[in-house]
């Protein structure tokens, strides 16, 4: 079967980025990377791609006039070559609208909350902030409005006392680099049906799993 092709957008560290690239190494996994594009030519995350013989893209938004002429230039690397299916990984831009109608339903992006609670670039302060016991990751479809979209896959985290918000990062950031590859996976064997605002996962059985946060002893 063939594999879904991806193209990885990032700004910075790409340990989202790494986990993907590590997972796309098992060849029975069912998606591979075509290409990672970064605004930002110091993006660490190029190194991860390089490393691994993928090819790079720098688009840097400072040399356009609007969003939308950016997120052209970025369209044409993607189809030049060949991505089916766009995922943002710590990429630091919005997108124009032009952009997220042009890949409808094909824009994948993580952010280390459980939205909808906590959107914006500050969602581990904001947990700390709000008392939240429970905090995590979601992996969703990106729609035109900042960190929403059918809901893929989520993972939550204890938010223990004392924590701060890199101790709290760092517990999520290890959930991330499991939900970005699954849900990748569920979109590349055709288990995911969109229906307007929400995702229908086509999982088998289902488990009484849960977390409780504080943990009952
Ligand atoms: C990740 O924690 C990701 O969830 C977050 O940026 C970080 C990128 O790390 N994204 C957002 O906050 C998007 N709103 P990485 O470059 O190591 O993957």
């Amino acid at each position: 079967m063939p594999r879904l092709k991806l193209g990885v957008l990032i700004s910075g560290r790409g340990s989202n980025l790494q986990a993907l690239i590590a997972s796309c190494a098992d060849p029975s996994f069912p998606a591979e990377i075509v290409i990672v594009v970064s605004n930002k030519s110091d993006a660490k995350g190029l190194d991860h791609a390089r490393a691994a013989g993928i090819a790079t893209a720098v688009v840097e938004h400072g040399g356009y006039r609007n969003r939308e002429s950016f997120d052209r230039a970025v369209h044409d690397v993607l189809v030049g070559e060949g991505a089916e299916l766009v995922c943002l990984a710590g990429f630091m831009r919005l997108l124009s609208s032009w952009f997220v109608e042009t890949w409808h339903d094909r824009i994948v992006n993580i952010h280390p909350s459980l939205l909808p609670s906590f959107k914006g670039i500050d969602a581990h302060a904001q947990a700390i902030a709000a008392g939240a016991k429970l905090s995590g990751c979601t992996v969703h479809i990106v729609r035109a409005e900042m960190d929403a979209g059918p809901i893929l896959v989520q993972a939550a985290v204890p938010v223990l006392p004392g924590d701060d918000e890199d101790s709290l990062a760092a517990r999520i950031l290890t959930m991330e680099h499991k939900c970005y590859p699954l849900a990748v996976k569920l979109i590349a064997e055709g288990r995911v049906q969109i229906d307007g605002d929400t995702a229908i996962i086509d999982m088998p059985g289902d488990t009484d799993d849960h977390i409780i946060s504080p943990s009952v002893r």
